[in-house]
């Protein structure tokens, strides 16, 4: 048995958490594999920290490069305290959200550049790269409305409908110049064929 660092990725709304829960579920269930859930930002106590002050809609002054490296920060701390040490203990990681958001956010909606942003998190993950990265594909619009069906916004949901539709072309461009690692599913599929499609990436991965 290995480890097995594995990033979610994806629009706000494209079903990340809720396809988390269920893959922890069935590799555990059906596989026997341990299988940890965390997310960005936050996933440690001062990541959570770091979480709450990024979200905060108090926090409407922040400037983006303060924006990009709190993520960077959370990120840091998540991979050495948590991320790392669970992957050496033969693991499953499930983190929803890793470092393509923040170059689908930070470097291409907020216009920071995306070699930019990855040179910060570069540093921040200190080589840690995820064993593979699924990407969420659902046009902004509609993970929006999935979102605001369950919730009011946090700062960065709230940021308007242009600023989402950046982020998902973003997310495209990150992909286009960062494709290691990365497989792409559809998301505006059902919940069963969104969890199979990650499961048939997982079980190829791992030899399951
Ligand atoms: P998330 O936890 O996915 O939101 P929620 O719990 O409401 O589903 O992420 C919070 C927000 O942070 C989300 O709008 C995406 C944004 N984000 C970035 O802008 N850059 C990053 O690097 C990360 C990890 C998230």
């Amino acid at each position: 048995m290995k480890g097995y660092f594995l990033a979610l990725e994806g629009p706000d709304g494209s079903g990340k958490s809720t396809i988390a829960k269920l893959l922890k579920e069935k590799l555990e269930e059906d596989y026997k594999r341990p299988t940890v859930l965390t997310r960005e930002p936050g996933g440690t106590k001062i990541g959570e920290e770091i979480r709450s002050i990024l979200l905060s809609t108090d926090n409407m002054e922040m400037a983006n490069r303060t924006e990009a490296l709190l993520y960077a920060a959370s990120r840091a701390q998540h991979v050495e305290e948590k991320i790392l040490p669970l992957v050496k203990e033969n693991n499953i990681v499930i983190s929803d959200r890793y470092l393509v958001s923040s170059l689908a956010y930070q470097g291409f909606s907020r216009g920071l550049g995306l070699k930019e942003v990855m040179d910060i998190n570069l540093f921040a993950i200190n080589g840690f790269y995820p064993d593979r990265i699924i990407f969420f594909d659902l046009d902004s619009n509609l993970g929006l409305k999935r979102k605001f069906a369950q919730k009011e916004g946090d700062r960065l949901e709230i940021a308007g409908e242009d600023f989402h539709k950046q982020v998902y072309l973003g997310y495209k461009e990150a992909i286009k110049k960062y494709p290691a690692k990365v497989k792409i599913i559809d998301a505006s599929a059902s919940i069963d064929q969104v969890l199979k499609s990650c499961l048939e990436i997982i079980k190829e991965d791992l030899n399951l």
